[in-house]
């Protein structure tokens, strides 16, 4: 099975997985990516089902608008039932790191919001640790140097992400170099750096499930 297929197999097993929860009041959380993309795919298909999305990035709200999905401002949406969306690792213990694409700072906000957090991903990106995945951190322009500094203190290796701004207006340091034995510590202590908007570590925002497709089908972890 290619890439493609088992993100997509992911993909659908999820929107089998909540159609359950699905109301004509309930309001979908939807991340972003190539996986969150055939999500966004799959839950057309039930589109009236539920009432409308919440979305972590401008290229999945216009994503879900082409299908005829409402798009709600997070701020009008009285709760969330459930968020899914893909990762770049995901480690034993469901911590992950996010941010490839560079919208982690509205994926945290969308995943602490809802009532579960469901991630999909291809059996490339299950980890036993953490790191080999470059961490974005996104931070506020004016900080990149300080910022770059610190965390070259806490051994990585910070790569400015060239040309890149995010849906926030700030840019990304990806650190490579890690080896990250506990998560929740070095999310807590990167996101305390003064000028630090996100890091990419979700270890405080676990997903509760997490279903990995692969060549024997998905599979959840
Ligand atoms: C977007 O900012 C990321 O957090 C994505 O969820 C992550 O990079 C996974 O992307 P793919 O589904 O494209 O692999």
């Amino acid at each position: 099975m290619d890439g493609d297929r088992a993100k997509s197999a992911a993909a659908r097993a999820a929107r089998d997985l909540i159609e359950p929860q699905l109301a004509p009041d309930a309001v979908v959380g939807v991340g972003t990516g190539s996986t969150a993309n055939l999500f966004i795919d799959a839950l057309a298909e039930v589109r009236h089902k539920f009432d409308a999305a919440v979305s972590s990035s401008e290229a999945s709200t216009e994503r879900l608008r082409v299908h005829g999905i409402h798009v709600l401002d997070l701020n009008a949406a009285a709760a969330v039932a459930v968020y899914v969306d893909g990762a770049d690792e995901v480690d034993p213990s469901r911590a992950l790191i996010k941010g490839g694409g560079g919208a982690l700072t509205r994926e945290k906000i969308v995943a602490a919001t809802a009532e579960t957090f469901v991630c999909i991903v291809d059996d490339s990106k299950p980890v036993g640790r953490l790191g080999a995945f470059p961490l974005p951190v996104e931070v506020i322009p004016m900080a990149r140097g300080l910022v770059a500094r610190r965390l070259a203190g806490l051994g990585g290796q910070p790569v400015y992400r060239q040309g890149f701004v995010t849906d926030n207006g700030n840019v990304i340091l990806d650190v490579h170099g890690l080896s990250i034995v506990d998560p929740d510590a070095l999310e807590r202590e990167i996101d305390h750096i003064p000028g630090v908007v996100t890091n990419g570590i979700f270890a405080a925002e676990r997903p509760e499930v997490v279903l990995v497709g692969g060549p024997g089908g998905v599979e959840r972890l």
